[in-house]
């Protein structure tokens, strides 16, 4: 049988996520939006698109909440996306209410799910979803680390010109313009970054990164999905498939990386019990101040959350 996955929010990463879930064929999803008629066209669309893709798992797209019934994991993308000259922490308000809102309807029919948040602010909004659906932090946390350290490796490819299948990357901290690219722990087929590109590029390409999302506002006028929806779906497979990846993911820490009661993004071990294990990488003194100033960032945007 195959497992029931539910992506709420049918927009440009929800739908990304649902189609690359989809195609994997070990999980029908659920696609849900509040918008009448949306997340059932786009939902029809997928359905067709298996004829030609060749998969069989089925997309049901609806604007309740019935059809999520015993789902395994929850993936919450809704809420707006930012616009040109907005940061992340500018959705704030809005999407807390909108994540607080879905996550009910979630946690009332799926009561064992793994939630895994997308909206933004991502690390905010973690907390959002962990309070309102009272699941232990294994099973709540989310997706930003995958997507930045995809950044940065297609950044590195490029630099490089070597294929991005061997860039081993690893960006970690808040998903916000203080994230933490682990300059350190990155290499390409074996050998350090740092042996590959000088030290002025490599600066320059973690600045590109830590703007990443920034930059394709600017071009597109909304945030990206293609990179987004894919990771999401990266993630929902390691904990479906329990393949136990390392991935960074956007995890609930207390004490780990000197960081307390604020969710952050941290390599973790992804199975089928959710977070397995949070992994333990040494930083250089460098890294651990960028970790610090990315949780007071992290901590600034948390207290703007108004209690529920
Ligand atoms: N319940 C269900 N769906 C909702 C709700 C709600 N309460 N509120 C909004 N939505 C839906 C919208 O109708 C829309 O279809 O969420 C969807 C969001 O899709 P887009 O506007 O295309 O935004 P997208 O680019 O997918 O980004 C979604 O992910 O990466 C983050 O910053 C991004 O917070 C944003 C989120």
């Amino acid at each position: 049988m195959r497992a029931k996955v539910t992506v709420v929010g049918a927009g440009n990463v929800g739908a990304t996520c649902a189609l690359e879930v989809a195609r994997r064929d070990y999980a029908d999803v659920v696609l849900v939006d509040i918008v009448k008629n949306f997340p059932q066209g786009k939902a029809l669309d997928m359905n067709q698109a298996a004829a030609v893709i060749g998969f069989q798992s089925t997309i049901t797209g609806t604007n309740g909440y019935d059809e999520t019934e015993g789902s395994e994991v929850v993936v919450i993308t809704a809420g707006v996306p930012r616009k040109p000259g907005m940061s992340r922490d500018d959705l704030v308000t809005t999407n807390q209410n909108i994540v607080a809102s879905v996550t009910k309807e979630i946690v009332k029919r799926s009561p064992k799910a793994i939630i895994i948040v997308v909206s933004n602010p991502l690390d905010a909004m973690c907390h959002v979803a962990r309070a309102i659906s009272k699941l232990p932090k294994e099973r709540v946390f989310g997706m930003a680390g995958i997507l930045d350290t995809a950044r940065f490796s297609a950044f590195i490819a490029f630099e490089t010109g070597m294929s991005i299948q061997d860039v081993k990357a690893m960006v970690l901290g808040g998903h916000g313009d203080q994230m933490v690219p682990v300059v350190s722990a990155t290499t390409v087929g074996g050998v350090p970054l740092q042996q590959l590109v000088p030290q002025k590029k490599i600066d320059a390409m973690v600045e590109r990164t830590r703007k990443g999302g920034g930059e394709i506002v600017n071009l597109l006028g909304t945030s990206a999905w293609y990179a987004p929806g894919a990771a999401a779906a990266q993630m929902v497979e390691s904990i479906v498939l329990d393949q136990k990846r390392v991935l960074p993911c956007t995890a609930y820490l207390e004490g780990e990386y000197g960081v307390k009661n604020l969710y952050m993004g941290v390599p973790v071990v992804l199975g089928a019990s959710g977070i397995e294990k949070i992994v333990k990488l040494t930083l250089s003194a460098d890294e651990k101040k960028m970790m610090k100033a990315s949780s007071a960032a992290v901590a600034d945007v948390v207290k703007v959350l108004k209690a529920k």
